[in-house]
């Protein structure tokens, strides 16, 4: 076995990778951000397996969410001011309703760069190199702005560092005191019954906090209540950007990956003896692996081993996407199999991404029906097998878009098309997010 530099990783086999027509322009972009200062400091994403660690044990949830790929056009303050709300919905629903502390980790501050099926997109006969994400290339349909351009990675960066600030001002700054928890509402939430039933949790919120204040128990002596913590999380694909930003840690001499707290292994690069797998095993925040319906528990067990020899609790985190319609069949083999093995795995599902169809119309959609039976099952399978349902991995927005069909709200196909907004993946709206946080607390309660 080799020995792990932050650079060998370019000695493996790798998959999804932009090939950049200009090398020189390349190491220039490189040679930047390793010059940059890290996105997050080594003592946070510390923090952040620690509680990942409470997680794995069952004392509290993972609510991990955000967009499928963030982009340079569509960026604004109030885009993350209502992601960041939304979030903070979910999770109040989550803890109060649900009885149990919420760790709040975004697909947020990163989440730029995109696997593909398929390296070319076709469009009336017209070929051109997929798109990949806002860092690799442009969105545009044109042969001009789907070359991969190495600077992007420094406008990615630049774009990270501006949303974690407004993200740690948020966190911080008020917003997100619990006295607040009226304000969280956002204007769009026009469903009577998601909108009264969040205000009625609010109510009963607010009547506890009076009576906490009553017992002596304020925000000026207890900041938990007027504080958050949001972590940041992204695909670790684009692994010149990985490395640059991967630094060693001065305390304990160990190496993280400063681009976020959270890095996960999509489903098409996770093969073991590839340059992903190789290059997350030597920084050591959170990592995150997502499993599709053909993985086994041999396939579970063996990354557990590679990515988590000393069998950290809070290290590793399985992140299942099996499809609403084959996860009953293929998850009870792998937990029974991988329960013999004593691991410490969180395991997540995200409902999102084995539930993807095309509507008649054309759009790439999922239908709300589909996310909430992967995450029911979910709940049940690991209930029976005697294991712990961890947290959820979602695609969502604090947006008002229609581009998963269904819900109370009930967007229909034919609807898709109002307000269909994303540059990759459907994303549950606010009012779907919301839905979907109930009922995952009555499941989490149920635990
Ligand atoms: C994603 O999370 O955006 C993604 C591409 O997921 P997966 O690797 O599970 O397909
Ligand atoms: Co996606």
């Amino acid at each position: 076995m080799k020995a792990w530099s932050r650079d060998s990783w370019r000695d493996y086999n790798i998959l999804q990778q932009p090939t950049y027509p200009d090398k020189n322009a390349l190491k220039n972009s490189e040679e930047k951000l390793k010059s940059l200062p890290p996105l997050v400091f080594a003592g946070e994403v510390r923090n952040l397996k620690e509680e990942l660690k409470d997680v794995t044990l069952g004392k509290s949830f993972l609510l991990q969410g955000g967009d499928c790929a963030e982009s340079f056009e569509n960026f604004s303050a109030n885009g993350i001011r209502d992601m960041f709300k939304v979030m903070l919905q979910m999770a109040i629903v989550l803890t109060f309703a649900g009885g149990c502390p919420v760790v709040k980790v975004g697909r947020v501050a990163g989440q730029f760069a995109k696997p593909r099926s398929s390296d070319f997109e076709e469009i009336n006969g017209v070929k051109l190199p997929s798109y990949r994400g806002d860092i690799i290339n442009g969105f545009e349909f044109n042969e001009a702005a789907r070359v991969p351009d190495p600077k992007r990675m420094i406008e990615a960066y630049y774009q990270s560092a501006s949303t974690l600030n407004l993200l740690r001002a948020f966190s911080r700054g008020g917003l997100a005191d619990l006295h607040e928890v009226h304000r969280w509402n956002l204007g769009f939430i026009k469903r009577a019954d998601i909108g009264d039933k969040f205000e009625k949790l609010a109510e009963q919120l607010t009547q506890t906090l009076n009576f906490m204040e009553a017992c002596g128990v304020t925000t000026a002596n207890t900041p938990t209540l007027s504080e958050t913590k949001l972590y940041t999380s992204h695909e670790a694909l684009l692994l010149p950007y990985e490395e640059a930003l991967t630094r060693v840690d001065s305390l304990s001499g160990d190496w993280y990956d400063c681009s976020a707290h959270m890095l996960w292994i999509g489903e098409r690069t996770r093969g073991l003896d590839d340059a992903h797998v190789h290059f997350l095993s030597g920084v050591k925040n959170p990592i995150g692996c997502k499993m599709g319906p053909d993985a086994k528990a041999e396939d579970i067990i063996a990354m557990a081993n590679k990515l988590n020899p000393n069998n950290e609790a809070g290290r590793l985190n399985i992140i299942i996407r099996m499809g609403a319609n084959k996860i009953e069949d293929r998850l009870p083999a792998i937990l029974n199999g991988v329960k013999k093995e004593g691991l410490n795995i969180l395991w997540s599902i995200d409902p999102m991404h084995g539930n993807t169809v095309k509507a008649s119309s054309g759009f790439k959609t999922r239908e709300f029906n589909a996310v909430m039976s992967e995450v029911k099952s979910f709940f049940d399978i690991h209930k029976a097998c005697g294991t712990i349902a961890g947290g959820v991995h979602l695609e969502m927005t604090g947006q008002d878009v229609t581009e998963c069909t269904g819900g109370v709200f009930k967007v229909t196909e034919d609807g898709l098309a109002s307000r269909y907004e994303t540059q990759c993946d459907p994303r549950l709206n606010a009012d779907q997010a919301l839905e979907l946080a109930f009922l995952i607390a009555d499941l989490v309660k149920k635990r």
